[in-house]
């Protein structure tokens, strides 16, 4: 009688888990991408009431000068399927998912398939502070996007809290780029210009970084620190290519004797095993990479100064390109603080020749100090 009972409660318990609707609320916030009348908010409100009653969710969107702030909540895929049609609306832009709570026992917004609230033509005095909240929360949000790493991004989106994410072994391909000779520019150029330069650089490498699928982990004042996938070893070999490319054609759009026609950019890439996540203090954390691939990649960078190409990279990334990728061995190079000496490797493409000696970039470089460059 007793393992009956104990088997009883059990398959009970089983079943209610297997036809539970798994319920999640998902919160985001967003911008307006064109002028929206009080009318086409107001549409989009009747027009989610209609969705929702039909697919069981319920939630509020409030909606307040150019910014949308919407919960979302109800049975898990009806949930995501809504999101997805969202994600894809062209009336808003920046959508930015806040928080999304899994597995919800109850519902915050029960009654409402979708409350809509125009704050801006709200004149209750208890909605002055939500609505001042809710644009400080949006405004933090678009500001934190552009600086926090993607991987701590990503992770909040998912509706984790990045803190408690263990760090993780993994293989990656590292890439640092550095601008060259930056000591000697900050010297000899005004902040503007240089800032103009820094601008350009960062622009042009965020670019073709993120469209060949990489992650740039930080930013070093004149340079960065990315990775990509381990299968990727490739796309990190043409997303350089493409940075040094870019960067040539910067150069070239510059009027004869700007400073901006010396933007140069060096890159090292190497690949292997590393320690993946937020490392650091209780104070402040990093979201980064530990590995012999993270040094190695830093050294081979600074080597692009001494072999006059601005790409460089070592077997262990040459071994996972393909076989048919024209490759120049470029030597032995001996990195400080290791034993071995690393075999060094270039594309050899016309963006990877610097076609000046580093003597000479020096030289034209320190001529602004002066005023004679221009
Ligand atoms: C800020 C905002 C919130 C929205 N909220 C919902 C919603 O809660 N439910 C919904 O079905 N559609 C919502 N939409 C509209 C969807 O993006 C999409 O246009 C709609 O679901 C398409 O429905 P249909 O296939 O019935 O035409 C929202 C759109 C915007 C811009």
């Amino acid at each position: 009688m007793f393992f009956y009972n104990i088997g009883q409660k059990y398959l009970v318990g089983r079943a209610r888990e297997l036809f539970r609707v798994r319920m999640k609320r998902l919160t985001y916030v967003s911008i307006f991408s064109r002028e929206l009348s009080a009318q086409e908010v107001e549409a989009i409100g009747a027009l989610s009431v209609r969705n929702n009653t039909r697919d069981g969710l319920t939630g509020a969107l409030f909606c307040f000068k150019d910014i949308f702030y919407q919960i979302l909540e109800g049975d898990d895929k009806k949930v995501d399927a809504c999101y997805a049609r969202i994600l894809n609306d062209d009336r808003h832009t920046d959508i930015f998912c806040l928080k999304v709570e899994m597995d919800i026992r109850s519902r915050f917004y029960g009654d409402w398939a979708m409350k809509t609230v125009l704050l801006d033509s709200a004149q209750e005095e208890l909605l002055i502070p939500l609505r001042n909240m809710l644009d400080s929360l949006a405004r933090t949000h678009f500001i934190l996007g552009k600086y926090a790493p993607e991987q701590i991004l990503r992770t909040i989106q998912e509706g984790l809290n990045p803190l408690d994410q263990p760090s993780f072994h993994t293989s990656r391909v590292v890439l640092f780029s550095d601008i060259m000779g930056s000591t000697t520019l900050t010297e000899s150029l005004r902040a503007e210009v240089l800032a103009d330069m820094l601008s350009a650089y960062y622009e042009i490498a965020n670019r073709c970084i993120a469209r060949a699928g990489g992650t740039i982990s930080k930013l070093t004042g004149d340079g960065l620190m990315a990775y990509f996938p381990i299968e990727k070893a490739q796309a990190a070999v043409e997303a350089s290519l493409d940075l040094l490319g870019e960067l040539g054609e910067y150069r070239k759009r510059q009027r004869s004797g700007d400073p901006r026609e010396l933007l140069y950019a060096g890159v090292g890439i190497s690949a292997g095993p590393v320690l993946e996540g937020s490392i650091g203090s209780d104070v402040r954390k990093d979201y980064t990479l530990l590995g012999d691939a993270v040094n190695s990649a830093a050294r081979l960078e600074s080597t692009t100064r001494k072999v006059g190409r601005t790409l460089v990279f070592d077997s262990r990334l040459r071994d996972l390109l393909p076989r048919n990728r024209a490759v120049k061995r470029l030597g032995l190079y001996q990195p400080k603080g290791k034993l071995e000496r690393l075999e060094i490797f270039t594309i050899p493409e016309e963006a990877t020749n610097i076609g000046l000696t580093q003597a000479e970039l020096k030289e034209k470089m320190s001529r602004f100090k002066s005023g004679i460059g221009g």
